[in-house]
């Protein structure tokens, strides 16, 4: 397995261009299912999620083409079109559904299409048990009738399509939020979801079923109203940019003591972040014109209290960052983590690194050091793999991160675009 190799202590200067999201485009590459017209996605980012996700598509029969224009950073092929005409399958396999869990929201669109759906159970990750009870429960009250067998969800519409309903999560879920919209679109009559995800990616998701003839008011908002249309059509979009890739890029600054220009961050998306980050004493300066968000550190790293919660509070994909940088701050903090029960992974491996963290439950208490040391890690999710690749930037000597394929479902290049900035960072290949 691939390794990446950091030695830290290079102040990162320069500039970074903000991939589209990863969260936002695999459920818009999804809603291509809802339709027998081209679906055009512009600003999706070359990731190995995206290609799961393209492949379970293609399994099911869409038809895929890669645009082969220049992107703004000069890469080729971020514009997909997908049509989903022509004969198509309504079963996702265990083998693409275990690679990704966010496969599950095929189950909406085809269940709302077709009539019916059969989809592998996605099964726990490494961050908690995450079931999908909420998707199946919703789809219930739309009237599908739904069984599990041999690891699969089994759902069948009744014969005149999938009805409005007035659903009530019982806590907020951005993949059922996604799931249950999408297939709302083509319901007969009106369904409130109610307690809905308000995450940007929702909102990003509305834009493009909107453009594709969806009918869905309250964006915005946890309460969201679609009344059903009987077909979609063609539509193109292009995919927000990353918030937490932004994110991430800006704690790079900060844990290093550079500054680095973040072109294309979606700032007004990332409101809890950069609070965050102005407490504890980073410099973020959007400029208007020029559409570029400047981070650099000023002074100490100061201690800073954190709860993740849904949006617009801070966000759970920000939490082992955030905690990377908390450690080399002047003091004492806490951090929450409310939305997964098994989210401090990272925390064993930044202990390697010589850092003062202690684990109670939900929360971790994180006292600051002056410096960090290198140290063999292994990455364990994706954001706390990043969180190692954070720590390592500032670390003395020459940290060696492995299993760095979880990096790869959600960062693009990262590497490269660090190393654009003065960090010395390599991939080491494995031997096949
Ligand atoms: C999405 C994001 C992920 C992010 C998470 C929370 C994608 C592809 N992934 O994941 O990066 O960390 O939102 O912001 O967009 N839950 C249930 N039953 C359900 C659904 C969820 O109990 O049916 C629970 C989960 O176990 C978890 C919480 O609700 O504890 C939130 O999960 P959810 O918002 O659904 O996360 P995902 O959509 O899987």
């Amino acid at each position: 397995m691939d390794q990446i190799r950091i030695t830290g202590g290079v102040a990162l200067q320069g500039d970074i261009t903000i991939s589209g999201a990863k969260n936002a485009a695999l459920p818009l590459m999804a809603s291509c299912l809802l339709t027998d017209k081209p679906l055009t996605l512009s600003n999706v980012p070359h990731l190995a999620d995206i290609t799961t996700m393209a492949s379970l598509l293609v399994h099911l029969g869409v038809l895929l083409t890669v645009d082969g224009t220049t992107g703004d950073n000069g890469e080729k092929g971020r514009t997909l079109m997908l049509t989903a005409s022509g004969a198509i399958s309504t079963l996702a396999p265990y083998d693409i559904v275990r690679k990704m869990r966010a496969s599950v929201v095929v189950l909406g669109p085809l269940l709302a299409r077709f009539g019916e759906a059969k989809v592998s159970l996605p099964g726990g990750c490494a961050i908690g048990l995450r079931p999908i009870n909420y998707h199946l429960d919703a789809f219930a009250q739309m009237g599908a009738s739904i069984s599990l067998e041999d690891g699969y969800v089994l759902a069948k519409a009744p014969s005149e399509g999938l009805y409005g309903a007035d659903i009530t999560f019982p806590s907020v879920s951005v993949g059922a939020t996604e799931n249950v919209l999408m297939a709302a679109t083509l319901a007969n009559g009106v369904t409130t979801l109610r307690n809905a995800a308000m995450e940007p990616e929702i909102n990003d998701l509305i834009d493009c079923l909107c453009a594709m003839g969806a009918q869905i008011s309250g964006r915005g908002s946890d309460a969201l109203v679609v009344t059903g249309v009987d077909s979609l059509t063609a539509a193109d979009h292009s995919v927000l940019p990353d918030r937490i890739e932004a994110g991430t890029y800006a704690i790079a600054a900060a844990i290093t003591g550079g500054k680095l220009v973040l072109h294309k961050a979606p700032v007004q998306e990332m409101g809890s972040t950069l609070q965050a980050l102005q407490d504890a004493g980073v410099v973020c300066d959007y400029n208007e014109e020029q559409k570029t968000l400047s981070v650099y550190q000023s002074g100490a790293i100061k201690a800073v209290n954190i709860i993740t919660r849904p949006h617009p509070d801070f966000p759970t994909d920000m939490q082992a960052q955030f905690t990377a940088l908390m450690c080399l701050s002047d003091g004492e903090c806490s951090v929450t983590e409310t939305i997964f029960e098994n989210r401090f992974m990272h925390i064993p491996e930044l202990q390697r690194m010589g850092t003062d963290i202690a684990i109670d439950g939900k929360t971790i208490t994180v006292t600051g050091v002056p410096k960090l040391h290198s140290a063999e890690v292994m990455a364990t999710d994706l954001r706390a793999s990043v969180s190692l690749v954070l720590a390592a930037l500032a670390a003395e000597g020459e940290t060696i991160i492995n299993r760095v394929y979880h990096i790869d479902r959600g960062y693009e290049r990262i590497e490269e675009k660090l190393r654009a900035c003065g960090a010395k960072i390599e991939r080491v290949r494995a031997a096949l």
